[in-house]
């Protein structure tokens, strides 16, 4: 029996890799135009890295997580985000020194052991943006602006919800509150049970219906904020307005990962059935101190590919594979040789260029060049070599054009070139 793909690990095949490609060059095109900078970190780590950045009682380090022993007995991880990696290489590469404000940003593969089902894989990809190094408010709203841009010219369209999960100095009051709160409910989950003596807040983030119906009514972490943060979750909104990014407050927002502190935001759809969040992030100021680098603050956001991918492809219109320039439809031993040569120049001069090697009959090839999806077809026949005058045939609008066979091959290629440049 033929070996299949792991469950929740998928291929992505050609017919569906354009649409990654459009989403990727798009996402590149526009965080080049916010002065990121691209990094590539390795997929496997120490596995406290993670443990110490998303935090040990999370969901993702106690139950999804690929980790297993090396050889030598050490504990490594399949990076479950990006955002532990791009620190751990910020502070172990010194980038820190490079420039106070740095933006950073990868794309690659994550991977959770999480029940797949649509817009949910255990090897997924991210777009993961960081910006390190300014705790301004602007630096949050720029964020959330570049974030909307991605997903506004890739033609979709989701809503941005915010909340502000404080800092050290807020979050104590508030988990005070919250245990008040949860005192005396005893039919919570195992895990909010015990997640409640550990790390209140994670409470929130539990999916298990009967839990999450208590927590409607929970205390809001927004009315606990500190002055500083409140102040600056204000400043944040304003900045928003400026940009005209709309957002709904979703004080219910309390992210699944340990190291957020003040901002958070997801990007959220409904089209996509149980998995909404298209993208994620928040501020977390500390967490390079905390990983043994500098006290630089810093708030980033990760946007999930196969769900960007699945909302494009739920559109009618389909993004197409590049099309042909050329085809060169030759008929006959010689001018299939010449053929074959012309192809290799003209893809040296940079053009797309194809032509059938069983050499059929040119209402064959021109069907050929048609499922090609070609801009253009060289005709070249018995007669056209007599003559050594090829003919140029627009796809398009059918009118038809000399050109002429002689001279040196790649000088030949750049005219061919520029001839089609002007037609
Ligand atoms: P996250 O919310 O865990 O945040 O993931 C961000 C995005 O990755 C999600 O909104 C979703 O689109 C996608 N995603 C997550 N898990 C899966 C999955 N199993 N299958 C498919 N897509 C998935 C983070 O990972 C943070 N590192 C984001 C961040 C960057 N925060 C600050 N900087």
């Amino acid at each position: 029996m033929a070996v299949k793909a792991l469950k929740g690990f998928k291929d992505v095949v050609p017919g569906d890799v354009e649409t990654w490609q459009f989403i990727e060059g798009m996402a590149r095109d526009i965080l080049h135009r916010f002065g990121c900078a691209e990094i590539k970190t390795p997929i496997l780590e120490k596995t406290k890295l993670f443990k110490r950045s998303i935090g040990e009682t999370t969901d993702i380090v106690e139950k999804e997580m690929y980790t297993f022993a090396d050889r030598n007995g050490s504990s490594l991880t399949m990076r479950p985000e990006g955002t532990a990696s791009v620190l751990r290489a910020y502070i172990e590469n010194g980038l820190y020194q490079a420039k106070p404000i740095q933006n950073i940003y990868t794309i690659g593969p994550m991977f959770r052991h999480e029940r797949p089902q649509k817009g949910r894989l255990r090897q997924f990809h991210q777009i993961s943006v960081e910006v390190l190094g300014t705790d301004l408010p602007r630096a949050d709203a720029e964020l959330m602006a570049m974030a909307a841009l991605i997903i506004e010219e890739l033609g979709l369209s989701v809503s941005l919800e915010i909340n502000s999960l404080g800092c050290k100095k807020c979050r104590p009051g508030f988990n005070t509150a919250l245990l008040d709160y949860l005192a005396g409910i005893e039919d919570l989950c195992e895990d909010c049970l015990r997640r409640r003596e550990t790390n209140p807040l994670r409470v929130l983030d539990c999916k298990n219906e009967q839990c999450q119906a208590y927590y409607k009514d929970a205390p809001a972490i927004l009315d606990h904020l500190c002055g500083d943060c409140d102040s600056h979750f204000n400043a944040v909104k304003s900045d928003l307005d400026r940009l005209d990014v709309a957002y709904r407050v979703n004080h219910f927002m309390v992210r699944g990962l340990d190291y957020y502190t003040r901002t958070t935001f997801e990007l959220i759809t409904g089209d996509l059935g149980a998995q909404s969040a298209v993208g994620a992030g928040g501020r977390y100021d500390g967490l390079v101190k905390q990983l043994g680098g500098p006290d630089v603050p810093g708030i980033g956001f990760g946007m999930g590919m196969e769900r960007l991918a699945l909302l494009l492809e739920q559109r009618e219109e389909k993004i197409a594979p590049p099309g042909v320039d050329v085809f060169i439809a030759a008929l006959g031993a010689k001018a299939q040789d010449m053929a074959f040569e012309m192809c290799h120049k003209l893809r040296s001069s940079g053009l797309f260029v194809a032509m059938d090697y069983q050499d059929r009959a040119l209402k064959n090839q021109m069907k050929q060049a048609d499922k090609a999806g070609a801009d253009f077809v060289l005709i070249l026949g018995e007669d056209e070599l007599v003559k050594n005058v090829g003919i140029l045939r627009n796809m398009q609008s059918r009118d038809q054009y000399d050109v002429s066979l002689g001279g040196d091959l790649a000088e030949w290629a750049i005219s061919l070139v520029d001839m089609i440049d002007k037609l």
